[in-house]
């Protein structure tokens, strides 16, 4: 690459301002060029990207949310305050609910009606624990509402019938004087929901049933004939489809649905060494499971690539959406915890994952409707820990509050004039990830990650069709790859500001090593 005096000497600047904010030390000279087309604005960024998901599972819904009127913990009507607070914050689009696996054992008349009445059931899917129905239908719409978000409720379809599930539909959607419009008003919701999105089972290739493909394609068509709901209140339909790099499902459904299936979901879970009986382990792991995990979440861009093929072939007009309602980390459980409660702790590498995956989905943005990272709070990927009445946030929930600027944001074309790799092993990864996209209100945002554990990046970012007069950084970073936050030290990992330059119109600033940066630029 080419580096004239000027930019040399920018570079240099850029490099010396990070020194003097506490940065690591400036490894390479050699600054990564990096243009961007903002003139050439591409497809919309759906904030549905940045969804959640919340299963009944371990102590994700129970104690992570719920803890009931009654608890110690400071409540309102049941809900942690802290943890709806922090959530709120993140700005979240739309909640999964109730599973996961869980949704195919879930028999929604359990959840409403006085909670001293509603019956005790086994999680049979997740440590075999009792499951009260505390929190049903009404406390997740509770929810949502206070969040802000909208509902993604997902139906049984391993072990419940059409009527059950319709029923659902109905119970939580109907405006007139049906009995089951009538019941949910005697349990305390006068008015309709809306139900944003309705998934027809999860996973019927494993837990929620082990079906075939062609199987689950003519029961999706059966149960999803007899979804109703007034006009103006119909969710999306998604149907249940498959996982990694499997295009079978996907292939399937888009033959044999031709009518109401909004969407085909997709699963896919990061594993550092790739393998489920030793997945790797939270903290105190390896470099070489640094790369591996960065290499593996990475592997979601084929995957969604291969998918996005097939769906052009059966519907050119691009109707059916790609929904990957699953996705995230999944390490080897906590030693001295149920293994069934999926608990783990979240890193700094955890934060790098979201943002490459954010990064990524971005350039999907065609066919990729939405993402779940699983799940919120407590369990795999978590945004938030709880242990008792104390409550963190995870790197992995500055991620998403730094790329909080990308939902509903406009995709903007970006490109490296070459990038070098990281290498590890035989592994490699590129060094840096960049996204770029207007924002509703104007501005340009970027955002960076830095692969590489050791070596920061140098970037000379220039800007076509922007004439960039102010800009703001901020960095998420930490002194070891598997840096994380604890009950005792809640603040290991927080994004802090990073300078950047702007020098007649490009942007000249040093990415730390192992770090997730995102600029806002405006005119
Ligand atoms: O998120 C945990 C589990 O992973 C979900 O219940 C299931 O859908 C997937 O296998």
């Amino acid at each position: 690459m080419n580096l004239s005096g000027n930019t040399f000497r920018n570079c240099m600047l850029a490099a010396s301002l990070v020194l003097a904010a506490g940065a690591p030390g400036l490894a390479s000279a050699q600054a990564l060029e990096l243009s961007i087309r903002a003139d050439e604005p591409g497809l919309p960024i759906s904030r549905y990207l940045y969804g959640q998901f919340a299963e009944h599972l371990g102590r994700g819904i129970y104690e992570g949310i719920w803890v009931g009127e009654d608890s110690p913990i400071p409540n309102t009507k049941g809900f942690r305050n802290d943890v709806v607070a922090a959530l709120k914050a993140l700005q979240i689009p739309v909640v999964r609910w109730p599973g996961g696996c869980f949704a195919d054992e879930y028999h929604w008349r359990d959840g409403i009606g006085p909670r001293d009445q509603r019956p005790v059931r086994i999680n049979t899917h997740w440590g075999w624990v009792d499951e009260t129905n505390a929190f049903g239908t009404h406390e997740f719409f509770e929810l949502v509402d206070m969040l802000g978000s909208e509902a993604y409720i997902a139906g049984n379809i391993g072990s419940g019938t059409p009527r059950e599930m319709a029923e659902w539909l109905e119970y939580m959607t109907a405006d007139g004087n049906s009995e089951l419009a009538e019941l949910r008003r005697a349990n305390g919701r006068q008015d309709p929901w809306k139900v944003s999105f309705f998934g027809v089972g999860n996973e019927t290739w494993g837990c929620g049933g082990n079906m075939t493909p062609a199987y689950y394609a003519d029961l999706y068509k059966r149960y999803a004939t007899f979804l109703k709901a007034p006009e103006g209140n119909r969710p999306k339909k998604i149907a249940s489809g498959g996982s990694n790099e499997q295009t079978i499902w996907t292939e399937t459904l888009a033959a044999a649905v031709d009518w109401g299936m909004d969407g085909i979901s997709h699963h896919y879970y990061t594993l550092p060494t790739g393998e489920w009986p030793v997945k790797g382990k939270a903290v105190g792991f390896p470099e070489q499971e640094w790369i591996s995990t960065l290499f593996n979440t990475m592997r979601i861009d084929e995957y969604l690539r291969l998918n996005e093929a097939v769906l052009d072939q059966h519907d050119p007009e691009s109707k059916v959406g790609l929904y990957l309602d699953e996705w995230g980390t999944w390490y080897d459980p906590e030693p001295g915890r149920e293994p069934g409660f999926l608990y783990q702790q979240n890193t700094l590498r955890d934060a790098v994952v979201a943002a490459l995956n954010f990064n990524i989905f971005h350039r999907h943005a065609k066919r990729l409707h939405m993402a779940n990272i699983a799940q919120t709070v407590n369990v795999l990927q978590a945004v938030i820990l709880t242990e008792g009445e104390k409550m963190l946030l995870t790197p992995t929930y500055h991620a998403f509050e730094m790329y909080k600027p990308f939902q509903d944001s406009t995709f903007v074309p970006n490109a490296f004039a070459g990038m070098p790799e990281y290498t590890l092993d035989g592994v490699s990864v590129p060094r840096v990830s960049a996204t770029s996209a207007r924002t509703r209100d104007g501005a340009l945002v970027l955002g960076l990650v830095n692969l590489d554990p050791h070596e920061s990046a140098t970037l000379a970012v220039s800007i076509d069709g922007f004439a960039a007069r102010s800009v703001a950084g901020r960095v998420l970073t930490a002194n070891a790859i598997d840096a994380h936050n604890t009950f005792d030290a809640p603040e290991t990992v927080k994004p802090a500001a990073l300078e950047v330059e702007l020098d007649d119109g490009r942007l000249l600033l040093e990415l730390p090593s192992k770090s997730v940066t995102v600029v806002t630029v405006r005119e």
